[in-house]
């Protein structure tokens, strides 16, 4: 199939109406980009003008297998012609515990797991939130300055990515410390890798829990393996181990194969001790999860609970969706893309100055946007207007962090297309550029 293939400007006519209609009834949230979608198979996605896009956003992280995988949807709809929702907390079904099983089977650790199905991100967190409270009767977290947990009041107040989150709700649960993560292009204790010894992570043990957070009470550590919203940061590989303690990995964004391993945490050889994930789990289906050591369970009934976590159908697309990875070798797929990614990437940064950085781990890539190399200063009104002239051209694209291009194109993308994208996205900084 020719990818791209814009027929006419978006937003067209007919995106255009449904935009103010969205506008008109629909509560303000996030909204990036005009582009009103109509269907989707693997990376390609069309709107309702008809226009063809090569997508490198995975429906922010979820669609690794494509948009609409043709054995999710037949798994799908064999669910729903047979059963579609029977509240798995209180009753029993089969997929569940099959789904259970095989988590608890593919996530790192070889002690014996359990597992709690949410429906989404925030839901994990929340879940995982309550779960070491419950275990450890300790109240304390420590989170990261950059982090995105999720925007319900528990895992909001571990999110610090954007203040505009936090703003106007507080206060927010009590009890989080936030530290800075390993942003080693904007090093905040203003340090070089490696000669920093790795500081950022040492400060924990070293200050914090000789002054202000007293270490008996901590119930755990929330920390993203690459943080995501907070703009595609991988940190040194040294910092997750020197953390000493990982309780709480969040995988909501990196995790199903996105980094090149099955779980991004798989990358610094340390095993946690609870792993919180959604979005690509159930491709598409809201689905969420946590895992976790089964000595952590709630072990009374009705201490937590929910209504769908674990529904018939999200449970079947996402038992489905592991079949995918694994019979696709989609995790090795990601790696020898992100590869392909990376390289073309770099030789983008030497062509364009608005490049300061480029990083990420297997098809989790991005690029730090800057007004000059030098000082760094960030460059959102840029980094607006290459989204804009990608989308242009059809290619879709999401922002991170302040001033960052993050590109998840779906596992299963054609390298023809990656390449297509990949142009497009070189055309967009060249567009860019001759317009400042
Ligand atoms: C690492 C991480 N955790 C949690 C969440 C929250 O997930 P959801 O939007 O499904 O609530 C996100 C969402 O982007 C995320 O990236």
């Amino acid at each position: 199939m020719k990818a791209p293939n814009i027929v006419v400007p978006p937003p067209g006519p007919k995106a255009k109406e449904i935009i103010e209609r969205d506008t008109k009834y629909l509560a303000t949230s996030t909204k990036t980009s005009p582009l009103v979608a109509e269907r989707g198979e693997g990376a390609l996605l069309q709107d309702v003008d008809g226009n063809l896009y090569i997508d490198f956003t995975s429906g922010i992280g979820v669609l690794n297998t494509g948009f609409s995988h043709p054995e999710i949807v037949k798994a799908v709809k064999e669910q729903v012609e047979k059963l579609v929702h029977f509240a798995g907390t209180d009753f029993y079904y089969r997929v569940q515990v099959d789904l259970a099983e095989k988590l608890t089977q593919i996530t790192p650790g070889d002690y014996e797991k359990k597992v709690f199905f949410t429906n989404s991100g925030t839901e994990s967190v929340e879940a995982a939130i309550k779960l070491t409270r419950w275990s450890t009767q300790r109240k304390r977290f420590i989170a990261f300055l950059g982090a995105f947990h999720g925007r319900t009041m528990g895992s909001l107040s571990l999110t610090a990515s954007k203040t505009v989150h936090r703003a106007r709700f507080f206060p927010t649960m009590e009890g989080v410390t936030h530290i800075p993560y390993a942003y080693c292009y904007r090093c905040p204790y203003r340090q070089e890798y490696p000669s920093c010894g790795m500081y950022c992570a040492k400060i924990l043990e070293e200050l914090y829990f000789e002054t202000a957070v007293p270490p008996e009470e901590v119930a755990a550590i929330f920390v993203e393996p690459v943080q995501g919203e907070g703009g595609y940061i991988v940190p040194p590989k040294e910092f997750i181990p020197e953390l000493k303690r990982i309780a709480v990995d969040d995988e909501v964004q990196a995790g199903f194969g996105r980094t090149g391993k099955f779980f991004a945490v798989e990358h610094y050889g340390v095993v946690p001790d609870v792993i919180t994930t959604a979005k690509a789990l159930g491709s598409g289906y809201p689905i969420g999860a946590i895992i976790f050591r089964k000595e952590l369970d709630f072990g009374v009934q009705g201490a937590h609970s929910n209504t769908y976590g674990g529904n018939l159908v999200a449970s079947t697309a996402a038992l489905k969706t592991i079949e995918v990875i694994e019979k696709e070798r989609l995790v090795e797929r990601s790696r020898r893309l992100g590869e392909l990614m990376r390289k073309r990437l770099m030789e983008m940064q030497e062509k364009h100055e608005l490049i300061g950085d480029v990083r990420g781990l297997g098809l989790m890539q991005a690029t730090e946007l800057v007004k000059d190399r030098r000082t760094k200063e960030y460059a959102p009104k840029e980094r607006e207007m290459v989204v804009e002239e990608a989308l242009k051209r059809g290619l879709i694209l999401l922002p991170a962090g302040r001033s960052a291009i993050r590109y998840i194109p779906p596992l299963v993308i054609e390298e023809e297309h990656l390449n297509a994208g990949l142009d497009v996205l070189d055309e967009a900084f060249s567009a860019v550029e001759k317009k400042l």
